[in-house]
């Protein structure tokens, strides 16, 4: 099994390159912000308490999305990796995800950390927020909200994970095709090993 975390700010990105790593790698993509948006469509008691967290660009609980992907990698034994997209996002979460993947007898393979530079994240969601529906990309009072909130609490989970060595940061501003293949080419490094 292969596992990678797929970091970075909001907008830096994750989203983006998870659909075209899933399909180059055959992992199975967990992003805990497509969980919790599914949670708020099916207007689930869990959707409703986060949807006012999320509209104002905080971070939701721990125990909530702990046990959300707790639940996604009982549900996908048969996976031949997975790829954390937007999780986790503080070292809490970091904890949780060693122990939950320590008890299936695998770890994180590497970190892969996208760097974009503030003003970039803030145009890319604005724009984003013209068409996409989101309500926290709408509003560039949140949209900064969502990226203090990342400085503040986030940006730790790289310095946990350089601890063992397993960050490498990618530049995330360029064309997305060459943002994929810089990042498979750091995947290819590790998986040829
Ligand atoms: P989440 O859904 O994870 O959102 P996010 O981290 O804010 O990330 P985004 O989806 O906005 O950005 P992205 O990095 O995926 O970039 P994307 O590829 O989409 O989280 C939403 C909320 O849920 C959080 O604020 C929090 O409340 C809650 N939450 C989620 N996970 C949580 C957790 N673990 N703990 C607690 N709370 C949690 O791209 C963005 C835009 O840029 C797109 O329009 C895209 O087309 C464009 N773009 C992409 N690449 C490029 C490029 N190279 N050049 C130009 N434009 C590009």
């Amino acid at each position: 099994m292969f596992n990678i975390i797929l970091f970075g700010p909001p907008g830096s990105g994750k989203g983006t390159q998870s659909e075209n790593l899933i399909a180059a790698y055959g992992l199975q993509h967990l992003s805990t912000g497509d969980l919790l948006r599914n949670e708020i469509a099916n207007q689930t008691v869990l959707g409703l308490e986060a949807k006012s967290i999320m509209d104002q660009g905080q971070l939701v609980p721990d125990q909530v999305v702990v046990g959300m992907i707790s639940s996604a990698l009982d549900t996908n034994p048969q996976a031949k990796g997975f790829l954390f997209d937007g999780f986790p996002r503080t070292v809490a979460q970091s904890e949780a995800l060693d122990e939950l993947l320590r008890l299936k007898d695998t770890e994180i393979g590497v970190v892969l950390a996208l760097e974009v530079s503030e003003e970039e994240l803030v145009h890319r969601l604005l724009n984003r927020g013209l068409t996409s529906g989101r309500s926290d990309d709408n509003n560039e009072s949140v949209v900064r909200a969502r990226i203090k909130e990342y400085h503040n609490k986030t940006s730790v989970v790289a310095e946990y994970y350089s601890r063992s060595n397993k960050v490498v940061k990618v530049k995330g501003e360029g064309t997305v095709d060459g943002i994929f293949a810089a990042l498979c080419s750091e995947i290819d490094k590790r998986l040829s090993k």
